[in-house]
C-alpha cells in the first residue's frame, strides 16, 4: 500500500518506519528541511529504542522515503496519515494550525481517492474541520475528488513506540465511510495477528477516546502524588499503600509511581486542551481535571522544595547533581519534563547544577541554552563531585543499582534526595546516607 506520513516527528517517523517493515511503500513528509536531511543522510532526529535500525533497514530496502516537497507527498499516497504537532495555544487548547494546513495542502493538490487520517491527538469535532479545509480546497479548484476523513489517535508511549506500535493494545479507528474503514481494517491487520484489535467508532468517540485515555493516566499519577504528600506527614510509606491498593484487580499496578510530576508532549497539553474543550465548546467545568492539573504544577516543585527544606531556602554557594534530564526514561524528549522547574528553581535559589542524563544532554543543552550555574556531565558518577546532594529526577535503569560507596566518597556530604523511589529507603540508609523520597 502507497502511504503517506504528514509530520516526521516521534509518532509520524515511527508510524511510517513500523508501516514500511511490514512491507508498505511510505513516504515521510516535513516541512524541517534540517529533520528530513538528517534522514536521508541515515540519522535519526529524536532518541527512541530500535527506531534507528528499523529506518535503515526499510530505507536500504527502499520502502520508506523522506521528503520536503508537499505535491509529491500529497501524489504518493491513497492514504495520508496527518501526524503534525498540536502544541497549547495560548489558554491551553490545541493549536490545530498545523493540521489544517496538513489538509489544506492535500485538497489543494489531490488528484485521486485520499483517505485522510488524524493521527495526532485533535480535539473532538477536529475530522470535521478537516473535512471541511479539504472541501474548501476542492471547490475553489472547481473539482469533486472523492476522500474520507478518519480519526486514528495514537497511543504509543515514548521510550517504547515502536514495540508499542508493533503491538498495539487497541487501535481505535473513528468513521463513518465503508471503503475508508476497509482500508485501515487492511492496513492494520499485520500489527495485529493473533486477534482483532481494531475498534470501529463514529468520528468524534474516537477523537474523545485518545483524550479521555490520557486524563485517566495523569489523574492516577496526580492522585498518587497526592497521597504521597499525605503519606509523608502521617508517617505512612506510599509504596507500600502502593503495593496494597494496586493488588485490587479493578485498580491494578500500572501507572500509581509517585513521583516528582508528569511532564512530555502529552499529558500535559492533552489535559489543559480537554478543559479548554469542554469549557469552551460544552459549557462543563471539569473539576476533577483541573485538579490533576494543579497537583502536577505543585510537584514538579517538590524536588527543590525538599533541597531547600535540608540545605536552606537560599541555597547560594551550595551544589547540586541532578540525574536525569528526559521526562522519562528512553527517550531524550524534555517536552514539560519536571528537570526544567526543578533546574530551574535550585538555580533561582543560587545553587548551581551539575547534570547527567543518558540521551538527553544534547536536548537539555539546545532547551536551555547558556544557562549560568548549569553545567553537564559525560557519567553519573563525574555529576557528583563536591555536590551538596544528589538530586534524581528520572528513573533511568542505570541509575537502579548504582555503587553507593562512589556515591558517598564524591558528594561533599551524604544526601540523596530521590523524586522517583528507586531504592529501599532501609537499605540507603544503612549505607550512611540521608535519603529523603517522595511520600516515604
Ligand atoms: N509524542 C508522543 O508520544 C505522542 C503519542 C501519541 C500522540 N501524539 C500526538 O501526535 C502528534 C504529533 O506529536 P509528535 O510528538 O510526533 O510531534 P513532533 O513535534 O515530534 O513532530 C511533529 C512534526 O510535524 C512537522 N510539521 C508541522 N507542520 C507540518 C506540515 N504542515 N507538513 C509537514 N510536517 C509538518 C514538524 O516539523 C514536526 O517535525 C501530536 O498531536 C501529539 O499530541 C504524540
Amino acid at each position: 500500500m502507497k502511504i503517506t506520513v504528514v509530520g516526521t516527528g516521534y509518532v509520524g517517523l515511527v508510524t511510517g518506519a513500523c508501516m514500511a517493515e511490514v512491507g508498505n511503500d511510505i513516504l515521510c513528509l516535513d516541512v524541517n528541511p534540517e529533520k528530513i536531511r538528517v534522514l536521508e543522510e541515515g540519522g535519526i532526529p529524536i532518541y527512541e529504542p530500535g527506531l534507528q535500525e528499523m529506518v535503515q533497514r526499510n530505507v536500504a530496502a527502499g520502502r520508506l522515503h523522506f521528503t520536503t516537497d508537499v505535491a509529491r507527498a500529497v501524489n504518493h499516497g491513497t492514504i495520508q496519515f496527518i501526524a503534525v504537532g498540536t502544541p497549547p495555544d495560548e489558554d491551553g487548547s490545541a493549536d490545530m494550525q498545523y493540521v489544517l494546513a496538513a489538509a489544506r495542502s492535500i485538497g489543494r493538490l489531490m488528484t485521486d481517492y485520499k483517505v485522510v487520517v488524524d493521527k495526532s491527538t485533535v480535539p473532538v469535532g477536529t475530522a470535521d474541520k478537516v473535512n471541511a479545509a479539504i472541501a474548501d480546497e476542492l471547490q475553489k479548484r472547481g473539482v469533486q475528488t472523492p476522500y474520507a476523513v478518519v480519526s486514528n489517535p495514537e497511543f504509543l508511549k515514548e521510550g517504547a513506540a515502536v514495540e508499542d506500535f508493533m503491538r498495539p493494545d487497541r487501535i481505535i479507528v473513528g468513521a463513518n465511510d465503508e471503503q475508508a474503514i476497509l482500508l485501515m481494517r487492511a492496513i492494520y491487520a499485520p500489527f495485529q495477528r493473533n486477534r482483532d484489535r481494531l475498534i470501529v467508532t463514529d468520528v468524534r468517540s474516537a477523537e474523545l477516546t485518545k483524550y479521555a485515555a490520557n486524563a485517566m493516566l495523569a489523574t492516577r499519577i496526580s492522585f498518587m502524588n497526592e497521597l504521597a504528600n499525605l503519606a509523608e506527614k502521617l508517617g505512612a510509606d506510599i509504596e507500600m499503600v502502593r503495593q496494597g491498593i494496586g493488588s485490587d484487580p479493578r485498580i491494578g499496578y500500572d501507572f500509581l509511581y509517585p513521583g516528582c510530576g508528569y511532564g512530555g508532549s502529552c499529558f500535559p497539553k492533552d489535559v489543559k486542551a480537554l478543559i479548554q474543550t469542554a469549557a469552551g465548546d460544552a459549557g462543563i467545568d471539569l473539576k476533577v481535571l483541573t485538579a490533576v492539573e494543579e497537583a502536577n504544577d505543585a510537584q514538579k516543585h517538590v524536588l527543590t522544595r525538599k533541597v531547600q527544606t535540608r540545605l536552606g531556602q537560599d541555597l547560594s554557594g551550595k551544589h547540586i547533581a541532578l540525574w536525569g534530564l528526559a521526562f522519562k526514561p528512553n527517550t531524550d524528549d524534555m517536552r514539560e519534563a519536571p528537570s526544567r522547574e526543578t533546574i530551574a528553581g535550585l538555580l533561582a535559589a543560587g545553587a548551581t547544577v551539575t547534570a547527567y542524563d543518558p540521551v538527553a544532554m544534547e536536548e537539555a543543552q539546545r532547551v536551555f541554552g547558556q544557562m549560568p550555574g548549569l553545567t553537564y556531565a559525560e557519567s553519573p558518577n563525574l555529576a557528583l563531585a563536591g555536590a551538596d546532594a544528589l538530586v534524581i529526577v528520572t528513573e533511568w535503569k542505570e541509575f537502579r543499582s548504582p555503587d553507593f560507596d562512589v556515591i558517598k566518597a564524591q558528594l561533599k556530604q551524604p544526601l540523596i534526595i530521590d523524586g522517583r523511589n528507586l531504592y529501599d529507603p532501609k537499605f540507603v540508609r544503612a549505607q550512611g546516607f540521608e535519603y529523603l523520597a517522595i511520600g516515604r
